[in-house]
């Protein structure tokens, strides 16, 4: 048994009680104006206070959050640094920075294309927000459905911002992704008779979203993983991009590496270069925890600045509406969507279902923030507050065994503390999740500058301005295979030029003109738990 307090012991009895009353209750649905309200108040986007305008690069003048200004407009590591480019280390056809989905996709379809590849990513391999995806992934693939009907979803998730040339690709191509992961092995939970099965998430009109239990991000990376070894490609792990490099002609032509146990510098030259970095929630936005990878600090997005590209909507972030707010251990990690899907309702202190669980994310998560903070209607917990996940409903509504069957991970995650998600709820509070923005790029994948592609999480305007669930899965591996296609292709046509850093040095200038004279050291590389969030 977890030890509760005898707050938390109190309300959950409320919980119980109001259960059966809950039960097959119909939650209202928010009217679009209910919507706009509650995010205006509540949701960490709009607090003003916490973003400052950037003062140069290809953004100057828009609005950030304080911690990825610091880091844009930070110390590049090089510029201390004498490196001789005019010996690389390593010479290759394509150059992928970063080691999940995305660069892993990207990376083999490279090498469909017959490019010379190469991985390098500051962990290993499969480190990376993609492993720890739970849910599913999106795609239109029944009958009922459509890529269109997909596409309105995302549209209106995404609050009318998506970038449509993107959005179009990401849901016209997301039935032959599925095809695809599931030829290279991926156990996407199926009936007997071999149909997909596919659920809800927030924001959908139809069932798409296909899984893997809730272990979906990990079993897709496990597929991608072995392809990527089973290839030979090379992969240069624990070994970080710290600045990219140019050719004379201002053609992305590789990047400067640093291996993270040794400090050894190495360069890697490029005929073409896709950035796979992924996203930021360990820079702690606004004191928020993270469900993300300890790598995921917004590497790519410092890198890509710096070489003159430019960022899409990076003002606005994800917080999933589910974070563990309890046990203290475990603050902060995903519990995944799917477990709403399946009918768990948010529930207050006094037992009251207080919005519909499928709202998109935004929505619930200033739903969340509205009852604890304004209302008051929240549970203490050991790191902040919470409302309450009622996760027994799962199996009142679809039988017993449900969870063991469809969501093994958080039945686990939370048994380990002693707390029976099949018995008794658990505590919420929103957690950093995803970047909805990011660098970018037209539909060939590639940016502003030559030959620099940028797939998966670290690419801005696919979701607009708030992601459905399973958007993410779908475009890692749409994106991801559309630029190793695309820089696959482009590589055989490109002849590179001297090496250069001078765009570094050019930035700096930059900055130093706008009286900014930063010593922190960019990009972050890993999170600093010297000073704590909270
Ligand atoms: O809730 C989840 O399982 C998260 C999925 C996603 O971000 O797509």
């Amino acid at each position: 048994m977890y030890q509760y307090t005898e707050e938390q012991i109190l309300s959950m009895k409320k919980v119980e009680e109001t259960r059966n009353a809950r039960f097959g209750a119909n939650i209202p649905r928010m009217s679009a104006e209910q919507k706009d309200e509650v995010l205006a108040s509540f949701h960490p986007d709009y607090i003003t206070g916490a973003y400052e305008e950037l003062k140069v690069g290809k953004n100057k003048g828009g609005k950030v959050l304080h911690e990825l200004a610091d880091l844009l407009q930070g110390r590049s590591r090089v510029l201390d640094m004498d490196i001789d480019l005019t010996n690389p280390d390593y010479d290759v056809d394509v150059l992928v920075i970063g080691g999940g989905g995305a660069g892993s996709s990207a990376a083999i379809e490279a090498h469909n294309r017959g490019a010379n590849v190469m991985i390098v990513t500051k962990l290993r391999l499969g480190d990376a927000n993609t492993a720890m995806a739970e849910g599913g992934i999106q795609a239109a693939d029944k009958e009922n459905d459509s890529p269109a009907i997909h596409y309105l979803d995302a549209l209106g998730g995404g609050h009318f911002k998506n970038k449509p040339e993107l959005l179009y690709k990401l849901v016209s191509e997301a039935p032959e992704a599925i095809q695809w992961l599931n030829g290279l092995g991926v156990m996407f939970d199926k009936e007997a008779d071999g149909t997909m099965v596919t659920t809800h998430g927030g924001g959908t009109s139809r069932k798409r979203m296909h899984a893997c239990r809730d272990y979906s991000g990990s079993e897709i990376m496990r597929t991608l993983r072995d392809e990527v070894f089973n290839r030979g490609i090379t992969v240069v792990d624990f070994t970080s991009a710290i600045e990219l490099i140019k050719d004379v002609e201002g053609k992305a032509a590789g990047a400067v590496l640093m291996n993270m146990e040794t400090k050894e510098i190495l360069v890697a030259r490029a005929k073409t270069v896709v950035i796979a970095t992924g996203g930021a929630g360990r820079l702690h936005y606004q004191g928020f925890p993270t469900s993300n990878h300890y790598g995921a600090t917004a590497d790519g997005l410092v890198l890509g600045y710096r070489a003159g590209a430019k960022l899409l909507y990076p003002e606005t972030l994800q917080y999933h509406p589910t974070g563990a707010a309890e046990p203290t251990q475990i603050y902060g990690a995903l519990v995944t969507e799917k477990v709403r899907s399946l009918g768990a309702q948010l529930v207050n202190k006094d037992g009251v279902a207080f919005v519909n669980p499928l709202e998109t994310r935004d929505v619930t998560a200033s739903s969340i923030i509205r009852e604890c903070k304004e209302r008051k209607n929240g549970i203490q917990t050991t790191d902040g507050e919470g409302v309450w996940l009622d996760t027994p409903l799962i199996e009142m509504i679809n039988g017993e065994g449900t969870i063991e069957k469809r969501i093994p991970a958080m039945l686990r995650m939370f048994g380990k503390y002693g707390i029976d998600i099949r018995k008794e709820p658990i505590l919420v509070y929103p957690t950093l999740h995803y970047q909805n923005g990011g660098l970018d790029i037209g539909a060939n994948g590639m940016t502003c500058v030559e030959n620099l592609y940028v797939a998966g999480e670290a690419v801005g305007g696919i979701h607009g301005t708030n992601r459905l669930m399973g958007n993410s899965l779908l475009d890692i591996i749409v994106f991801g295979r559309n630029a190793g296609q695309q820089a696959g292709e482009k590589c055989k046509s490109v002849e590179v030029k001297e090496l250069t850093l001078e765009h570094v040095k050019e930035f700096e200038k930059e900055l130093q003109d706008a009286g900014i004279s930063s010593e922190m050291p960019s990009p972050r590389l890993l999170p600093d738990y010297a000073r704590k969030a909270n």
